[in-house]
């Protein structure tokens, strides 16, 4: 297969591309390295990934942006399947900078969707849409606290499903640039017959991931707990996340792009009920494995943060024949092992 991973200098792109240039496919990844602008993010961090999949055999890397249409429809022509991932990934920008983040997460999915639809081949498309889409009716849930951790009351038991509402609710303009983006891949799907998950992703983590303190909260405080920096928690520390290890979510994706369904899929897709992490929680594992604790100041909470996330992973279980297997623990050690593999990389960043 031909497959065309957008953003595929990020995280979760870059996992992306290496399965599938492992198994003999050919990977294109298009990226315009900005992430490299990201509040606090270091243009060695971002640089890295680059020149490690320039090396990757199957992988050709061309630097460009999602949203120049002649570019993406030329390789889209190519192409057996789409793992879309370039965005712009931080609710603290798109509140500062909306411009960029609407042109960056709508018009940059829709030049995608535009060039598979131009194409004329039932191309599997498989966007990285977030729980943000639900806004704070995830706090309408009903939460309480236990420990050090906030739970749903009940009835939720499964986490949060793909049913809750996404209207008349506070968003941030990341939350809307990507329900915008996931529901035009939903109806590319259904109006003109291409296979397209939506994955609605609460917090995906892994090696390679260069958490800062906007973006990628897990790998931030292990970057952070490793190198002694100081962290900043907005609220008490009990918000609660489920945790997906970003091996496990390339293997979901696989499954779909493998088997891919019409009509426009739409799936939650996390660690689920079984594994899931608070901000104190983590804190408390970390300064078990590393034997100390980062200095910790607490500040208010931030606007349309979601006390608890859990993603129900039901349908995408049944969908795709996937079940998330690694805990949290296994991947935060296996965080912690790579960063302290590359402290280098993180030297001149600041946190
Ligand atoms: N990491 C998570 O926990 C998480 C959770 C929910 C959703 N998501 C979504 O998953 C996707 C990937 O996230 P990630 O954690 O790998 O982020 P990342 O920042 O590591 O990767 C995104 C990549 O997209 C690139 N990019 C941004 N704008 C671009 C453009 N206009 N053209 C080409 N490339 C561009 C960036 O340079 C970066 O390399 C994002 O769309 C994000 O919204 C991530």
């Amino acid at each position: 297969m031909n497959i065309l991973v957008t953003g595929g200098a990020g995280f979760i792109g870059s996992h992306v591309a290496e399965a599938y240039a492992r198994q003999g496919d050919r990977v294109v990844v298009v990226d315009n390295l900005s992430r490299a602008q990201l509040l606090h993010a270091s243009p060695r961090t971002a640089e890295f990934t680059w020149n490690l999949l320039a090396k990757t055999p199957n992988v050709s890397c061309v630097r460009g942006d999602v949203r120049d249409a002649a570019l993406i429809a030329d390789i889209v022509r190519d192409v057996d399947a789409i793992v879309h991932t370039a965005g712009q990934t931080a609710v603290t920008t798109s509140l500062t900078d909306p411009v960029a983040d609407f042109e960056t997460n709508v018009v940059g999915t829709f030049r995608v969707l535009e060039a598979a639809r131009a194409a004329g081949r039932a191309i599997p498309v498989v966007f990285t849409s977030t729980n943000k889409v639900y806004g704070e009716n995830v706090n309408a849930l009903g939460v309480r606290e236990a420990g050090a951790r906030y739970v749903f009351t009940s009835g939720h038991e499964d986490g949060v499903p793909e049913t809750l509402s996404v209207d008349h609710t506070k968003h941030t303009p990341y939350g809307a640039s990507k329900l915008a983006a996931d529901l035009y891949v939903q109806e590319y799907g259904r109006l003109y017959g291409l296979p397209t998950a939506v994955f609605r992703m609460s917090c995906i983590c892994g090696r390679r991931q260069f958490g800062v303190e906007d973006q990628g909260w897990v790998a931030h405080f292990v970057i952070s707990a490793l190198l002694g920096r100081p962290l900043t928690i907005y609220g008490d520390g009990k918000q609660v996340r489920d945790v997906l290890f970003v091996d496990d979510l390339v293997e979901a994706m696989q499954a779909f792009i493998a088997r891919p369904a019409a009509g426009g899929l739409v799936c939650n897709v996390g660690g689920g009920p079984r594994l899931t992490l608070s901000l104190l929680e983590l804190l408390d594992f970390l300064e078990r494995e590393t034997g100390r604790r980062p200095p910790v100041r607490f500040a208010d909470w931030r606007a349309s943060d979601q006390r608890v996330y859990v993603s129900d992973v039901r349908r995408a279980a049944d969908v795709l024949g996937w079940r998330p297997r690694t805990s949290p623990a296994d991947a935060v050690r296996a965080m912690l092992a790579w960063v302290a593999d590359h402290r280098e990389l993180f030297q001149e960043s600041v946190s």
